[in-house]
Formats: structure tokens, C-alpha cells, sequence
């Protein structure tokens, strides 16, 4: 990375994305509830969410255009968290959003300023991948954009066509990479790699309803739905090997490794781990407790228990004993 790019604190990260997209017309409201009021998921999952019934047609929005930065809860990839740079189960999605207003060029001309003027990445270190047959997203990138066709990946069903459970509004999406290492060229790029590259921004073009049977049928509108991950964001504005480092984890990390009298830094791998997960769990915890979910034997209690007890538990691991833990 040229050393023009600016550290950002997470706060600056947010501030600059609301902004940004508040300039063109798009309404800031708050984070909505970490309890959805969509019942078919427990868990607010994505910034979408609380706008589904707008993206399905159900419901009119106020706005044609609406930026958020939404707390999120995801715990389909727990047991990585700690393990990976970048696995969490709460984290916050920065979002801009189309309610049948701008669509697919002009959210790519927002996404590619806001990464390359806003945040000052180098163009030479984003990578961006389109749907397997989204050749007109392909073409935005090539000939607008000016991305060498060779860092335009194009990517299959799992990973490059978004929707937010087995039904509901979907569609095709673009995403965009950082990579750490351009100076390893465009021969073998590999987005899976995540040594080398990290997703930031994706880009979902929401056009279609997808029933039980999986068929999709166009929804009323076209819509723009994105998220970019504001931990990741942070990860490679503050120039950290991994999302708990940056100034949004690490303070939780840090005061439980005081309790444990541990130094971080000297610290074994494991008990790195531990610290992580203590770090992430905390902050879901926290923020599912504030918007009042209590521990239970079902459903979202059941989560926030299971996730207290992965804090113990990891506590106990690295010496945590006494008062906190009885
Ligand atoms: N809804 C999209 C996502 O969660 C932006 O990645």
C-alpha cells in the first residue's frame, strides 16, 4: 500500500461512508435492532434486513435512497472466529441503498470513489469479481472504470448471487478485494486466497424473488443493496494483520489480557485465540443484551448463551478465575 493511505480510526470509517453517500442524496438512519422483525431469520444478519419488505414491494420507503451502518450477528462460521483474520460473529455492515432508484453502473462509480478517493485505496490493489454471465457488470468495470480485464474475476452462484435466506429478494452481486500483494501479478489470482486478498464491498443487485421452489421471479423494482465490512475496512486502513487488531476489537482484547495478566504481543497462538473470541463474543454479547434479548434454552437466548459460555470458557483457558467468572 502507497504510503498516502490514510490510517482511519473505525469511527472515521463510519463517519466517511455516511457522509459520502449522504452527499448524493441518500438518508442516514440508525442501526436497526439486532431482533429483526422479519421472523424468518433470529438474528438481524445484513443491513438489508430491516428493509426487506421495501426491496419485496410490500411496503412503500420514504426515501429512494438510504445509507446505514447496521450492527449485524452471524454465527454460521463461529468456529472460525479467532481462528481467521477476518471471522466474526458481530460486526457492522456499512450500507447504501436503491429503493428502485440508481442501479448497477452508477452504484459501481460510487463503490470504485468511495474505495479510491474517499479511502485513497490504490486502484493497482483492488480486485473486483461479477457474476459468471453479469457481462454488462463486467463490461462497467472494464470500460467505465478502467479495472484491467484481468483483475475482473468472474465467480459462480455460491459467491457472486446474494440472498439473505432460501426466499426473499436476490440477485446478482459484485464484489470488491483488497490485495495485499499486487506485486505478485494478475496471473494466478485466486480471491480465495485470503493470504493475499480480503473482500471489502459487495454490491448486490437485487432484481429478483426467489420462492421455495427456487424459482426466481423479477421483483417490481431493481434495487441496490451493498455492504462493506467495516472491520475489514479497518483492518487494512490501520495496516493490522487481522480485524481484532484494529481500534474496534483490540481494547476488549487488551483488558482482558490485563485480567489474565498476559502481554498480548508475547503471547502463544492459543491463547491468542482465546483473546479474539473473548473480543468478538463480548461485543455481540453486549450489543444482544442492550437490545434486550435475554439468555434462554431457545431460539436467540439460546445464542447469547452459547455465546457467554464460549467467553467462560475461553476465560478459564487463558487463567481467568474468581469474581468474574462465579
Ligand atoms: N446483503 C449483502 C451482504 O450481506 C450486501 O453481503
Amino acid at each position: 500500500m502507497t504510503t498516502t493511505t490514510p490510517f482511519l480510526t473505525g469511527q472515521e470509517i463510519r463517519d466517511r461512508f455516511l457522509q459520502f453517500y449522504s452527499q448524493y442524496k441518500h438518508q442516514i438512519l440508525p442501526s436497526a435492532s439486532l431482533v429483526p422483525e422479519d421472523p424468518t431469520v433470529l438474528l438481524t444478519i445484513a443491513g438489508m434486513l430491516p428493509f426487506k419488505p421495501i426491496f419485496l414491494g410490500q411496503k412503500q420507503s420514504d426515501f429512494p435512497r438510504a445509507t446505514t451502518s447496521q450492527k449485524c450477528i452471524r454465527t454460521n462460521d463461529i468456529e472460525n472466529v479467532g481462528r481467521t483474520a477476518r471471522h466474526h460473529t458481530f460486526f457492522e455492515m456499512l450500507g447504501n441503498f436503491s429503493f428502485g432508484d440508481y442501479f448497477k453502473e452508477q452504484a459501481i462509480k460510487w463503490a470504485w470513489e468511495l474505495s479510491t478517493k474517499v479511502y485513497q485505496l490504490p486502484p493497482e490493489n483492488i480486485v473486483v469479481s461479477v457474476f459468471e454471465n453479469d457481462d454488462e457488470a463486467f463490461k462497467m468495470w472494464e470500460e467505465i472504470i478502467g479495472v484491467p480485464p484481468q483483475r475482473i474475476k468472474r465467480m459462480g452462484e455460491k459467491d457472486n448471487f446474494w440472498k439473505a435466506g432460501p426466499t426473499g429478494p436476490c440477485g446478482p452481486c459484485s464484489e470488491l478485494y483488497y490485495d495485499f500483494h499486487p506485486e505478485l501479478g494478475d496471473d494466478d489470482i485466486d480471491l480465495e486466497d485470503d493470504s493475499r486478498f480480503i473482500e471489502f464491498y459487495n454490491l448486490v443487485f437485487m432484481e429478483y424473488n426467489r420462492d421455495a421452489d427456487g424459482k426466481l421471479t423479477p421483483l417490481q423494482n431493481r434495487n441496490i443493496d451493498t455492504g462493506m465490512g467495516l472491520e475489514r475496512m479497518a483492518q487494512i486502513l490501520q495496516k493490522v494483520p487481522n480485524n481484532y487488531e484494529t481500534d474496534l476489537i483490540f481494547p476488549i482484547i487488551e483488558t482482558a489480557a490485563n485480567i489474565a495478566n498476559i502481554n498480548y504481543q508475547k503471547a502463544t497462538e492459543k491463547t491468542k485465540v482465546s483473546l479474539k473470541v473473548i473480543g468478538d463474543h463480548v461485543r455481540s454479547v453486549v450489543h444482544m443484551i442492550s437490545d434486550n434479548i435475554t439468555a434462554s434454552n431457545t431460539d436467540r437466548g439460546y445464542v447469547l448463551r452459547r455465546l457467554i459460555r464460549r467467553v467462560v470458557r475461553h476465560g478459564r483457558l487463558i487463567g481467568i478465575e474468581g469474581k468474574f467468572i462465579n
